[in-house]
């Protein structure tokens, strides 16, 4: 009954990731609103604490962070990378999650691990569509092989980057950069008086 459970979750989880990806093809335009990177860091970061409370998740993400964008595709950013740096890490491995407002209109985020890091030469080829270090489903920890490309899309439709490397300390680390809100937040108004008719 636990296998069953278990592989009904995993195709759940794959056909969830395949829509994600079809619904980019097909619709890439979204309709923007300010979206605060460094709460969704913090939300996300809160959730894979829970996931794997042996971890230790530091979470540095000034609130401020703001970009133009849809809060439950960039919120899946944060989960991907993170499940990704729970998932292909060895247990109980230290995580690093930034967020910061770069100053030149951009909103750096990072999510950095202390595993065995990428294999080598695979910096790019990892964000592509079923692409696996393991190889055969049964080895490894992690899904299908969407999740980066999940994010590749994610980042591409917010008009960002994505890019992979090598900490040279050791583990990987996913730099996203994200084009800065434009313009401040719109203030809500103090009073709810209807404007004056002429
Ligand atoms: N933090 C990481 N450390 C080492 N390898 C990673 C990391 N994140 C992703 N990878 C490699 O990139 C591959 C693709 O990742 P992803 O698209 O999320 O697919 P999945 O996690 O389902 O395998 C993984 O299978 C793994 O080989
Ligand atoms: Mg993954």
């Amino acid at each position: 009954m636990t296998r069953i459970e278990q592989e009904a979750a995993r195709m759940g989880v794959l056909v969830e990731d395949l829509l994600t990806l079809a619904r980019l093809d097909e619709l890439p335009d979204i309709e923007p609103v300010p979206v605060d990177l460094a709460v969704l860091a913090r939300d996300a970061v809160d959730d894979a604490r829970a996931t794997a409370p042996d971890r230790t998740i530091d979470v540095d993400a000034p609130t401020g962070s703001v970009v133009a964008g849809d809060p439950h595709q960039l919120r899946q950013i944060f989960s991907n990378l993170l499940r990704n740096a729970l998932v292909h890490t060895p247990a109980g491995s230290a995580i690093d999650v930034r967020v910061a407002d770069t100053g030149a209109g951009e909103v750096l985020l990072t999510v950095r691990d202390h595993g065995r890091g990428l294999p080598d030469g695979e910096a790019d080829a990892i964000f592509e569509r079923f692409w696996r270090a393991e190889g055969g489903r049964e080895r490894g920890a992690g899904g299908a092989g969407l999740g980066l490309a999940i994010v590749a899309g994610i980042v591409g439709a917010h008009g960002g980057q994505v890019a992979a490397a090598n900490h040279p300390d050791g583990g990987a680390v996913f730099t996203v950069r994200l084009p800065r809100q434009a313009r401040p937040v719109p203030a809500v108004p103090a009073t709810t008086a209807p404007s004056a008719t002429s």
